[in-house]
């Protein structure tokens, strides 16, 4: 086989053939399939890796998975997009079907076409530039808090924070306050967060029913569909009417959603209004679930780990005084301690434990040969947490993230957004809406609880994202 580029790092060894790679054994036609639970996939393929080691092979039916997870090698996989490796073709025709073929699943020139429009409406010009909406959504979050505080209410953790995303999102990207927040009517996350699941399930079905017959829950998400189409719609005539009353926004559009349609409106353009809508919907799904569950698990582990969310306090409240929240972007740079808990957050909990990676041409990583089409798996937390690289490797202990060369190191291992041409482009507004809602919480409350189900461990659960299950918090106003 013709080794068309060495992705990792040389060895003198020749190549291993996938068909010489360990892996657990499974059945005529179904392979693996039965032994996965597909809620809890990360920990089986974890799992395996112990068995098995940095790269070994699984299979779903005739789907073959190479599983990776040495850190240079996953590192050197995603630098090498988007000639050697892209997303896989399932996940871009599933979610093209789904109505959102934006950045996250687009390939070759869609792709290469969409990123600087994407990159440039989230890069720190413009978080800083919408810091004052970040504030005031803040802001609405802090007295939805209060309420329940006060009436000594339970909050559906993850459910709140969705709100409070999905409401950054919006306000960042199109321009529009949505205020889910504040709304008792149905809000869109009720939509949005069917639509992971579902995109998940689909990728992971050992056969495409959907195509021939429609179940219960395939109608009910072509409901939930529709209802975001429609908001999707109004998102983009609402951006439309903008560039029709201030043509000058057509030069200098204020936000992603104007540059789209600009992009898309402009004589010859290569950009369709598949592209548009497609890249509306694919920020509301990036930016809802990822963000929410980082900060439910950060909320989790403060919770279980009293001396870190003490020194976590001390430094809010220290730099704050009486405020309730960050006065101006500046002060969201002087957080430190508050920054490392989401590193190490993201470093136990990465919400995207999983990056699966299709071939484009004949390669070799980790020291296997990969044929064009073949499937990677590349497994983001084994390297994370393991000894080798984090002492005390299962100890949430922040500090690590402070200053100092092993911290820059470490951001070498533990990659939560990814690595290379694809990595997040939404990381610095993750960070800000990150240390926001941590800063607003410990300057205004008292952490009394966060509830399991079960009065245990918080469980993890994988629907394309990885979230804890069903958390409820308590709070008292602080000093309360
Ligand atoms: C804690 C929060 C977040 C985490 C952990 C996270 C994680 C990730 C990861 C792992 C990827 C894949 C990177 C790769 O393949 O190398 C990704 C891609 C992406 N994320 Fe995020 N993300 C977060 C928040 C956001 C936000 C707030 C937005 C936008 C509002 C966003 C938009 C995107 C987009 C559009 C892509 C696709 C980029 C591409 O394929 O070129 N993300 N994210």
């Amino acid at each position: 086989m013709a080794l068309a580029d060495n992705t990792t790092t040389s060895t003198a060894a020749p190549a291993r053939r996938i068909a010489d790679l360990p892996g657990p054994r499974g059945l005529p036609l179904l392979g693996n399939a039965l032994q996965i639970e597909r809620d809890r996939l990360h920990q089986q393929v974890e799992a395996w890796a112990r068995e098995y080691g940095e790269a070994y092979r699984f299979r779903i039916t005739s789907r073959e998975f190479v599983v990776m997870s040495n850190p240079e090698t996953l590192a050197a996989i995603l630098r090498a997009r988007p000639d050697t490796f892209e997303r896989t073709s399932r996940l871009n025709q599933t979610a093209q079907a789904l109505g959102f073929g934006g950045l996250f699943s687009s390939n070759g020139d869609t792709w290469r076409r969409q990123r600087p429009m994407v990159l440039s409406g989230l890069d720190p010009t413009h978080i800083k530039a919408f810091f004052p909406t970040l504030q005031k959504v803040t802001d609405r979050f802090a007295r939805r808090w209060q309420r329940a505080a006060q009436a000594g209410t339970a909050i559906d953790l993850q459910a709140d924070l969705m709100r409070y995303t999905v409401d950054v999102t919006a306000g960042l990207a199109f321009g529009t306050d949505i205020n889910t927040i504040e709304s008792d009517q149905e809000v869109i996350q009720t939509h949005l967060d069917k639509i992971l699941p579902a995109l998940f399930k689909r990728l992971l079905a050992p056969v495409q029913y959907w195509h021939y017959v429609k179940l219960p829950a395939d109608r009910a998400l072509d409901r939930h569909l529709q209802a975001l189409r429609e908001a999707v719609d109004g998102f983009i005539g609402a951006a439309r009417q903008r560039l029709a009353e201030q043509p000058a926004l057509r030069e200098h559009p204020s936000n992603l959603i104007e540059a789209m349609v600009a992009a898309r409106e402009r004589e010859g353009s290569a950009v369709t209004d598949g592209d548009v809508s497609g890249n509306v919907l694919t920020m509301l799904l990036a930016g809802e679930d990822t963000t929410a569950n980082t900060l439910a698990w950060m909320i989790w582990l403060l919770h279980r780990h009293p001396e870190a969310a003490r020194r976590a306090t001390e430094e809010v409240r220290g730099l704050l005084g009486s405020a309730g929240q960050p006065l101006h972007h500046e002060q969201l740079r002087e957080l430190d301690f508050v920054e490392a808990c989401a590193h190490e957050t993201m470093r136990l909990k990465p919400v995207a434990p999983l990056n699966i990676q299709q071939v484009v041409r004949d390669t070799e990583a980790g020291g296997v040969a990969l044929p064009a089409g073949t499937m990677v798996m590349c497994l983001m937390r084994p390297a994370a947490v393991d000894e080798k690289h984090f002492p005390d490797a299962q100890a949430f202990k922040p500090e690590r993230w402070l200053a100092g060369p092993s911290a820059t190191s470490s951001k070498r291992v533990a990659m939560p957004f990814g690595a290379g041409p694809r990595i997040c482009p939404g990381r610095y507004l993750a960070l800000a809406e990150m240390k926001m809602v941590i800063a607003m919480l410990l300057a205004h409350f008292d952490i009394a609880a966060v509830d399991t189900p079960d009065g245990g461990e918080a469980r993890e659960r994988l629907a394309l994202t990885m979230s804890p299950v069903d958390l409820r918090l308590r709070l008292k106003p602080r000093g309360g």
